[in-house]
């Protein structure tokens, strides 16, 4: 996949033969007259590498670097100078320029300098992730986030990791209960040993007995065979109770003798089982409800929740969705065979603003569609699902809506149409106006005099 070059140079004889040059070479080239310009560029579009002279007049070369250093910091710049003023060069990579290149330019040279940037720049933007994982205390593979109450979660859960006090994990659909679950045993004392989930919620209740402790033959109807429980294969390891708030009253007693006494009975066998497991348990209703609405037993929830870690929903923790979305675009990246770099402008502000009723399931489920989707190589707000884009709230009057007895206002009306129209194609366009005209089939300036006039702008 190509990357985006950024060339800014006043002279135009530069700009029109290494624009040739890099084009030949794959790379997708954009070209600035000035620094100004070269500003303008870099706000607009996604870029990899700004080639940039250092010599122009109004903002130089050495300004330009700073502001990519400052905004854009994982943009790799190659800065272009006389050889009489090498010195000049050597400042700038002190502030952080890749490299530099001399003039008169070797379009050999240029290319392998390229080259060099581009394998930085993707080693950069891995480190970057891998430097914030860490930040966030990333002990535990594959758990993202950064966020207060996902530092206090990663805290808990370095707390009882080597201990064997029982876990209660609550949270919504989505949150990553059985992440937290399979971290906590995976990163214990246990760790070689068992780790057995099973979800109580979707096994019919007559069957989660024997599911859980196993039968003798002929025990039940259907009994054809000795079975092995869960409890049993989960022995000297870890048993992970999911969606335990569904379990019976009568199951949730057997459950509390296995936690008290360590034994347990086979469905239609005398003889006591001991068994030695540790026990996390998950749910995604509120069992302190249940317990006073006497769903639950009070005295197996006191057992279960010795340590309480509750995962909170992602529409209150948005300030991770940016490394959420870098995690899965790697994982898909991986898994697709794509290159996709990341977010393009305007994306993480419509996931920022989503409620996200399926939690982190739900924002990786559509990383992974809109890299099946995205062509480009960015994630443009085009591949994103419309229950994500289009918020409800906004909805213009819809054809066969109701009028109300004192009639509306049919200007206004139709002024709110064409609103609501044009922002959503400005939030398609990713903010871009050329775009949003194109997609409308109007002319640019035209699309302007519109924004003005309805005041969106
Ligand atoms: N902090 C995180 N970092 C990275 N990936 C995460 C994180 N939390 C959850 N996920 C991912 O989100 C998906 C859902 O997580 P998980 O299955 O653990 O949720 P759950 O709470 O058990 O959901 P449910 O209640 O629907 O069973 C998984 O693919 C998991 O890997
Ligand atoms: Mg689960």
């Amino acid at each position: 996949l190509e990357e985006t070059v950024l060339l800014v140079d006043d002279e135009e004889n530069t700009r029109t033969a290494l624009s040739i040059a890099l084009t030949r070479e794959g790379y997708q080239v954009l070209s600035a007259s000035s620094g100004e310009m070269g500003i303008e560029v870099l706000d607009g579009n996604p870029v990899d590498i700004v080639v940039t002279d250092m010599k122009m007049p109004g903002v130089t070369g050495m300004e330009l670097l700073q502001y990519v250093r400052k905004h854009y910091p994982e943009i790799m710049v190659i800065v272009i100078t006389g050889y009489a003023s090498v010195e000049s060069a050597i400042t700038a990579m002190k502030d952080g320029a890749f490299d530099y290149i001399t003039k008169p330019i070797k379009l050999e040279e240029v290319k392998i300098t390229l080259q060099k940037a581009s394998e930085k720049r993707n080693l950069l933007i891995e480190n970057l992730l891998l430097k914030q994982q860490l930040k966030g205390k990333y002990k535990f593979e594959n758990m993202v986030g950064t966020s207060r109450s996902m530092h206090e979660v990663f805290s808990l859960m370095e707390k009882v990791v080597n201990t064997e006090s029982t876990v209660l994990i609550q949270g919504e659909s989505g949150t990553g209960k059985e992440l937290v679950a399979k971290a906590i045993h995976y990163n214990g004392p246990r760790k070689d040993k068992p780790f057995v989930a099973i979800n109580c919620a979707a096994i019919p209740s007559e069957l989660l007995e024997s599911e859980l402790f196993g039968h003798l033959k002929g025990s039940f109807t259907g009994a054809v065979a000795n079975r092995t429980g869960r409890f049993e294969l989960a022995d000297t390891g870890t048993i992970f109770l999911d969606e335990i708030g569904s379990m019976s009253l009568a199951l949730q007693g057997k459950i509390l003798r296995v936690l008290q006494e360590r034994e347990y009975e086979r469905v239609g066998g005398g003889r006591t089982t001991k068994v030695d497991v540790r026990v996390i348990s998950a749910t995604n209703v509120d069992l302190e409800k249940a317990v006073k609405k006497g769903l639950f037993r009070d005295d197996l929830f006191y057992r279960l929740n010795v340590i309480p870690i509750h995962l909170p929903p992602l529409r209150e923790r948005v300030e991770d969705i940016p490394l959420l979305a870098a995690h899965f675009i790697k994982k898909y990246n991986e898994k697709l065979g794509k290159d996709i770099k990341g977010l393009g402008p305007g994306v993480l502000d419509q996931l920022s603003a989503y409620d996200w009723p399926g939690n982190i399931r739900e924002l990786e489920n559509i990383v992974e569609r809109a890299l099946t989707l995205t062509e480009g190589r960015y994630i443009e707000p085009g591949s994103l699902p419309q229950s994500i884009t289009l918020p409800a709230s906004d909805a213009p009057f819809t054809i066969g809506a109701h009028i109300p007895d004192k009639g509306i206002d049919l200007e206004k009306e139709l002024a709110n149409f064409e609103a609501a129209v044009i922002k959503t194609a400005l939030k398609k366009a990713g903010g871009i106006k050329s775009k949003a005209a194109e997609l409308l089939h109007i002319k640019r300036t035209t699309l302007i005099e519109k924004v003005k006039r309805l005041k969106l702008g």
